[in-house]
Formats: C-alpha cells, sequence, structure tokens
C-alpha cells in the first residue's frame, strides 16, 4: 500500500507531483491557515509522513501522539518549530531545505540595509500622508553605506552572501562572529572572524543570519544593544525571538542604536500599532525572506526529494538528526 503524505499547507505544486509520480498517496491540507494543533495530529495520525511548515509547532506532546510517523520532511530552512530531541527519540527523521533560499533571504537583508540607511520606507509614508511639499536640504538625511563595516552573526549560507552582496557593492569591510570560524567563507570574503564584544562595537551594519536556538534566543537584548554603536544599523531576517523587541525598540528611541531592519519580528505577526512601525530609520516586512518563485519552488522539491530518498535510499538529502539513521 502506499505511503501518505499529509502537507499541511498549499505549497507549490512540484512537491504534491514529484511525490505522487514517486508513488505516495498525497493529502494537502486545503485552508489559507495554520492548522490548529487538534487539526494538525486528527489529520497527521492518517499519515505516514508529515510535510511541515515553520507554522505547525511539533512540540514533545505532538511526537508522543504521532511517534508513528516515518519521516518530517519541513518546508524551511529553520527548524525552530520541531523539537528535534523528541523526534530523535522516537526515531524519526526530520530535514529542512537549506541553501534553496539563500540568495532570497540574503537580498532581503542587503535590501533592508539599504532602505534603512536611507529611511526609505518613511520617506514613502511621507508621500502617503501628503506631507511631500518640497525639496529639504536638512530633513531626513540618511548615511552612505561605501566603506562601512558590515557585522554578521552566523556567517553560514545566508551570512556569507549577504557580506558577498555587502562587500560587492559597497567595499564593506565584513567581520563575523560564529560558533565555529567559517574558513570557507573566510578567504571568499574576506570576512574577519572577531570576538562578540568586538563584533559589537566594530559593526556599522550588524545582521542577523544564526538559527534560533537556546543559546542565541532573546541575545540581542538591552544589554548588548548598549555595547553597539550609537550609529549603528541592527539587521535581523533570521527569527525574531534571537531579539528582545522591546529592548529594541527603547534602544531606538534612546539613541542607544540608529537604526533597525526587520525581517522577522517578536512575535509574528506584529500588531499594525508596533511603535517600530512609526520610527523614521526602521523598515519592517512579513517575514518575506524565502518568497521568491525561485526560492519558494526550490523548497517544495527539496521537501519532497527528502521523502523519496529516504524510501529510496534509505538517506534523506538534508537531515537535521542524522543520528537516527543508525537506529534503523
Ligand atoms: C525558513 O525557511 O526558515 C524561512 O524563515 C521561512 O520560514
Amino acid at each position: 500500500m502506499s505511503k501518505k503524505v499529509l502537507v499541511t499547507r498549499i505549497i507549490p505544486g512540484i512537491a504534491e507531483d514529484m511525490l505522487k509520480q514517486a508513488g505516495f498517496d498525497v493529502t494537502v491540507w486545503q485552508g489559507d491557515r495554520a492548522m490548529t494543533k487538534d487539526e494538525l495530529i486528527e489529520h497527521a495520525l492518517q499519515a505516514n509522513i508529515l510535510l511541515s511548515l515553520g507554522s505547525n509547532k511539533l512540540d514533545r506532546s505532538f511526537f508522543e501522539t504521532c511517534k508513528h510517523l516515518e519521516i518530517v520532511s519541513q518546508f524551511a530552512v529553520g527548524f525552530d518549530n520541531i523539537d528535534v530531541a523528541a523526534a530523535t527519540d522516537y526515531k524519526i527523521p526530520v530535514c529542512n531545505t537549506p541553501d534553496v533560499l539563500s540568495e532570497a533571504t540574503a537580498d532581503v537583508a542587503f535590501g533592508l540595509m539599504i532602505n534603512v540607511s536611507r529611511k526609505m520606507f518613511y520617506n514613502h509614508k511621507l508621500i502617503l500622508r501628503g506631507e511631500w511639499k518640497q525639496f529639504e536640504p536638512l530633513k531626513n538625511l540618511g548615511f552612505e553605506l561605501s566603506g562601512k563595516t558590515v557585522g554578521i552573526f552566523g556567517l553560514g549560507r545566508i551570512g556569507s552572501i549577504m557580506a558577498h552582496r555587502c562587500k560587492g557593492a559597497y567595499g564593506m569591510n565584513v567581520i563575523y562572529h560564529n560558533r565555529n570560524r567559517n574558513i570557507e567563507a573566510e578567504t571568499e570574503t574576506g570576512a574577519r572572524y572577531v570576538d562578540f564584544d568586538t563584533l559589537l562595537r566594530e559593526s556599522d551594519i550588524l545582521s542577523v543570519h544564526s538559527a534560533l536556538t537556546d543559546e542565541t534566543k532573546g541575545l540581542f537584548n538591552k544589554h548588548v544593544f548598549s555595547k553597539m554603536k550609537r550609529t549603528a544599523v541592527f539587521i535581523n531576517t533570521a527569527r525574531g525571538g534571537v531579539h528582545n523587541e522591546t529592548d529594541l525598540i527603547e534602544a531606538l528611541q534612546n539613541g542607544t542604536i540608529w537604526g533597525a531592519g526587520l525581517d522577522v519580528t517578536n512575535p509574528e505577526p506584529m500588531q499594525a500599532n508596533n511603535p517600530l512601525l512609526e520610527m523614521p530609520n526602521v523598515a519592517v516586512l512579513p517575514h518575506i525572506g524565502s518568497a521568491t518563485i525561485e526560492a519558494r519552488t526550490g523548497m517544495a522539491r527539496l521537501a519532497a526529494e527528502n521523502i523519496i530518498s529516504y524510501f529510496q535510499t534509505g538517506k534523506p538529502i538534508t537531515i537535521v538528526n542524522p543520528e537516527v539513521l543508525h537506529y534503523k
């Protein structure tokens, strides 16, 4: 009998086509919102395989109830919504979709950097409000990026592309901080490894590209912002949980830092009355890092390939808990 795959949202059709062609029985949940936990469990109990999204909370109690699942293939590079330790305890492989969205996400970080440095969103709002009256020699001045220092927090795939963009377009000096040094990216981008405090002290633009983990949760708080330059711009396209939003608002209001560009917020979605949305030196986007046709198609393809490869060869392509393969 065919294995049953539950896809928890409508995603690019290539995933369903590939899975059906490989002999799987595919059900795509048709709702235009994330499934509730009860809906997810009810449907997952009928399936062998879950193709999940970041908006599905797969915690330990989910895995306790759905321990029959043979693999979870996530349509996202981030997997902080999944209790991977719990999945591993139940010997369930968990896969993600790295690389295919790196260019798209780095573009959003780069775009936010330019946007904030020239207060573009704010200036656009002035036109909408009918406040563009004349040439203003002294109002709403931004700053130029050429020769500035960009600090990358998390020089992985996306961070490296951001570093390339900054160096190529503006000759920016690139520094970075990681848990481990990334020698390949250092060679390619001329990035210099520095400790965390140096990253904070020297960056004109500080761009976050790390995963959300116990170590990074709430890391960018009042204390950390106070170590940054008063002229610095904080960019986060990774996960909103990496910064403390109340502290960020305060740091911007007090002039502890100069500006911020966010594609991820804490919490998501951001409410329309959030004070960040009214600040001239702030640009906020609704988590669109991977929202290109190319990236979303690549994510759907890789999410399907992980499932197909697992059943055909015993090994998914991009697995986050490879240790489970040894138990099988
Ligand atoms: C990812 O892939 O992790 C993006 O943030 C979309 O969820």
